[in-house]
């Protein structure tokens, strides 16, 4: 299963493995990682599921949808060129390892 390093903002690191399909949004709150909240449930409404993508992994993403790139506008924390929204980033082998850093509020 793909491993997933979530960086809180605090520093504290939480490694998660996920089943494949999974997003990193849903990773993260069924495992008690500390700010993503994940309000709309995935449905790419929210940004609050905000998260900075170590560089390393960004060209392995999929590129954002034009949805996605709205609700990176929307984002309670500064968007950064490494931002994304962690609901659209579905594990798979390719992303094993994958580290994202949180940022500092979602609300
Ligand atoms: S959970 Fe709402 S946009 Fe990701």
């Amino acid at each position: 299963m793909p491993k997933v390093t979530y960086i809180e903002f605090d520093g504290t690191e939480r490694h998660v493995e996920l089943p494949a399909g999974w997003s990193l949004m849903q990773g993260a709150t069924l495992n008690g990682v500390d700010g993503i909240e994940g309000e709309c449930g995935g449905s790419c409404g929210c940004a609050t599921c905000h998260v900075y993508v170590d560089e390393a992994f960004l060209d392995k993403l999929e590129p954002p949808s034009e949805t996605e790139e709205e609700m990176l506008e929307c984002t309670a924390a500064p968007r950064e060129a490494n931002s994304r929204l962690s609901c659209q980033i579905k594990a798979d082998p390719r992303i094993d390892g994958i580290v994202v850093r949180l940022p500092e509020t979602q609300t």
